[in-house]
């Protein structure tokens, strides 16, 4: 009999450890809150692939177009916008063969980026909207305030930012913070105080606010290896600052951007030309315009970085030195040294780009594009704070 309930708890003990390693890593994406398919016991994910029913790449592929990227979610509130834009430009021709090509940009990055950060659909590209009454447009007035008393205000917070902020002064108005705390207000009520399906900038910064506490992984573990989280308290300071930061460096940065692409194009005619003929072979192929048109227009993708190559937005980025730190050439920076990385040099030097001053989007073009240097070319910073626009 004893050796009956011994075997019965050998049995039970034995399929518990195979049932424990089967299933002991089926919570990893639950625990880091990650959007999953629940695996199955025995095969994971991957039960057609080991019955040798479908390819493993096919799977891979399935389970990924379950799970849409954010951007590609947010697709449809950008096709949405770039619909209205091209109204707005027909009705704006009929009147004037002259219309402001900034303005109209502003109002079309400004209703995309209110739309998938904040879940606002600011309609200021709708003809009967009065753009005098837009908010969002009296905000960026104020955001890229380019008064003489802003710009002292700039340079002094560079220079001193201890004494600058120790004074109490701010670098932004303090209405456009008003502002944003009442936008953001609005909008957790909208979604009573908990994060929705939506999954854009306002569920994150809600969940954030839900957990109290932001942790990340710190800078130094890159150079230690170690695996060090810091956290940070969430106050609404913190959360309105977040929305000023993704509104600010998002809009100015890609109408800027889009502007100079235009200004380039009614230069360059045979560019305009190629670029057009790239847009109607992929009509010619697809009847509407899709998220996954931006790796089948590799002409204006080309286009778009010769523009940032020529006017990069931010074109003196500052680094300050965490750590003291000498150069293979001896050269020695000090702990809180500040660097300027001068990109609008770099990107216009004739020993990476021949000919720097010509507008010629093929440098970036199939092959060609491998020929740049690595840290010759980067409009949108480099390392762990690149840009999250990128
Ligand atoms: C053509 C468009 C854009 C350009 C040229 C651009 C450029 C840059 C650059 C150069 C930086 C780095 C600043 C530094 O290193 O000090 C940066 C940072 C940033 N960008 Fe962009 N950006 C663009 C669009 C966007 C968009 C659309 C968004 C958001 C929706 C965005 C959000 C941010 C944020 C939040 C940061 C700060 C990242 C950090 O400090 O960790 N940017 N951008």
């Amino acid at each position: 009999m004893v050796l009956f309930y011994f075997f019965v708890f050998s049995v039970a003990v034995t399929i518990y450890i195979v049932y424990y390693l089967l299933s002991k890593n089926h919570d990893y994406w639950k625990k880091r809150k990650v959007p999953h398919l629940k695996p199955s016991l025995l095969f994971g994910n991957y039960k057609e692939t080991i019955l040798l029913k479908k390819h493993q790449t096919q799977v891979a592929y399935d389970i990924c177009k379950q799970f849409p990227g954010k951007i590609k979610g947010m697709f449809h509130l950008v096709k949405n916008c770039a619909n209205q834009l091209e109204c707005l430009i027909r009705e704006k021709m009929e009147i004037s063969p002259n219309i402001d090509a900034k303005q109209l940009l502003a109002m079309f990055t400004i209703d995309i980026i209110t739309s998938c950060a904040f879940g606002i659909n600011c309609n200021s590209m709708n003809k009967n909207a009065d753009m005098t009454s837009n908010p969002f447009l009296a905000v960026r007035e104020r955001i890229i305030d380019t008064s003489k008393s802003a710009g002292v205000k700039l340079y002094c917070r560079q220079m001193w930012p201890q004494i600058f902020y120790g004074l109490g002064f701010s670098l932004f108005d303090k209405n456009i913070y008003y502002f944003f705390r009442n936008i953001l207000a609005g909008v957790f009520e909208s979604r009573e105080g908990k994060p929705s399906t939506t999954n854009d900038f306002v569920d994150l910064i809600l969940t954030w606010k839900k957990n109290k506490v932001i942790t990340g992984v710190s800078l130094s573990n890159e150079k230690t290896g170690a695996k060090k989280e810091l956290t940070m308290d969430v106050d609404d300071d913190l959360l309105i600052s977040q929305c000023v930061a993704i509104f600010g460096a998002g809009f100015e940065t890609t109408a800027t951007t889009l502007s100079f692409l235009l200004y380039e194009m009614a230069k360059n005619q045979d560019a305009q030309t190629k670029l057009i003929e790239e847009v109607d072979s992929y009509f010619e192929k697809n009847e509407t315009i899709e998220y996954e048109c931006v790796n089948e227009l590799p002409y204006i993708a080309a286009c778009i970085d010769e523009t940032l190559r020529l006017y990069p937005v931010l074109g003196l980025l500052t680094r300050e030195v965490m750590d003291d730190y000498t150069f293979p050439t001896g050269l020695r920076l000090k702990k809180g040294d500040r660097i300027h990385v001068p990109i609008y040099h770099i990107h216009r030097n004739p020993d990476y780009f021949p000919e720097p001053e010509v507008f010629r989007p093929e440098r970036f073009y199939g092959d060609a594009k491998k020929d740049i240097k690595p840290f010759t070319f980067f409009p949108f910073g480099e390392g762990p704070r690149i840009c999250l626009g990128k």
